[in-house]
């Protein structure tokens, strides 16, 4: 069992397989890109999935989550999730992607043994998405999101991240749309995760500013946290449901207090928290051949260091050294 000192319990792994991506957000990463991790510092394919069977096996995981930067570049991931369905006991599997490339290999990730995916999409408007993610594949998102529903990979889940200025008046649109497609929205309130370091709590779009957008033109009925109680997003019944949209108030409403996650960077870190100060390295011990045991407990110690919460809070706050797209989201 992975424990913390608050008598959390972390049951859900989120494994991050490559830094890189393919879009330039600019809430995450400048347009040059980072300076990304060199190729034998990322964990191989079979280090991965050893590390999710010491989970799966020993650690009390349940839940899989692959993560990037963008997961669909990393080649070898139809046979990771493969050979992560094939663990007993089965861990559920899900991905958070951009989409681009969902098109491609939707039906091929859900006979591997995907679950489910999540998609971010920001804005509906072509225009508006070439702004905020400095490329110009609205339109394969939109195809990836497609080809995910009709591969069966649901509920697929869009996560939307709202800019003052930007797509600040979109979220009535976007919940209207993804009523229409069937996909469960969540809106995200952005976090100083970026590599810009540009970040500033006031310019934020809060819970608080997404929900009275919502409802000049939708009735919410609150339906609390997901079947888990412990993912980040609080939901709403629309209209009366079935349709649910979700806010994942990181920010102001934080929910460390019922954290089950515990983290995989792509070069083999575990980290405690999005926002930990600490990494504790296992890519080490697995290249000088420590056996699954040892591996496991220095796992265990790593979670028994994890903290209360984000400290987003704490005047003394300072954001993590490496940005979102190298954590893993
Ligand atoms: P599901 O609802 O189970 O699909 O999980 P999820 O919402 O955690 O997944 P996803 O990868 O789509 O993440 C959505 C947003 O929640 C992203 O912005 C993540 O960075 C954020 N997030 C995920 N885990 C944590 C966490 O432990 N703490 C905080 N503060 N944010 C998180
Ligand atoms: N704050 C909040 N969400 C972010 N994401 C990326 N960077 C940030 C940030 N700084 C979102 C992406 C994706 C998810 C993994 O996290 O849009 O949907
Ligand atoms: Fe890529 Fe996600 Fe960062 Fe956008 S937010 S640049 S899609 S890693």
């Amino acid at each position: 069992m992975l424990i913390d000192t608050y008598d959390r319990v972390a049951t859900d792994l989120r494994v991050s397989l490559t830094d890189r991506c393919n879009l330039r957000c600019t809430y995450c990463m400048p347009e040059e890109g980072l300076q990304w991790l060199a190729k034998p510092d990322l964990l191989s394919d079979d280090e991965i999935v050893r590390l999710v069977r010491i989970a799966v096996t020993q650690l009390g995981i349940t839940e899989v989550r692959f993560t990037g930067g963008e997961p669909l570049l990393r080649p070898g991931l139809v046979s990771i999730v493969e050979q992560c369905a094939a663990l007993e006991p089965r861990p559920k599997m899900s991905l958070t992607t951009n989409g681009i490339g969902l098109k491609r290999t939707a039906a091929a990730l859900k006979a591997a043994g995907l679950d489910r995916v999540n998609v971010s999409l920001d804005t509906l408007r072509p225009d508006v998405f070439k702004t905020l993610t400095r490329r110009d594949r609205h339109h394969d998102v939109l195809a990836g999101l497609e080809a995910a529903r009709d591969a069966g990979l649901t509920p697929v889940k869009v996560n939307t991240v709202l800019m003052p200025g930007l797509n600040d008046d979109e979220a009535p649109d976007l919940l209207a749309w993804a009523v229409d497609n069937a996909y469960e929205l969540r809106f995200i309130e952005q976090m100083p995760l970026d590599a810009q370091h540009g970040w500033k709590r006031d310019g934020m779009i809060t819970a608080g500013d997404i929900l009275q957008s919502l409802r000049t033109r939708f009735d919410l009925t609150p339906e609390g946290q997901d079947e888990r109680g412990s993912a980040p997003a609080e939901r709403w019944l629309v209209g009366g449901g079935p349709h649910r949209v979700g806010v994942i108030a990181s920010v102001t409403r934080p929910f460390c207090r019922a954290c089950d996650r515990t983290r995989l960077t792509a070069d083999g870190q575990v980290r405690t928290c999005l926002f930990a100060r600490e990494e504790t390295d296992l890519r080490g011990a697995l290249r000088s051949d420590a056996p699954d045991q040892e591996i496991a407990r220095i796992w265990r110690l790593a979670m028994w260091g994890k903290k209360a919460g984000s400290g987003l809070d704490d005047p003394s706050f300072l954001q993590p050294d490496r940005p979102m797209s190298a954590i893993g989201g």
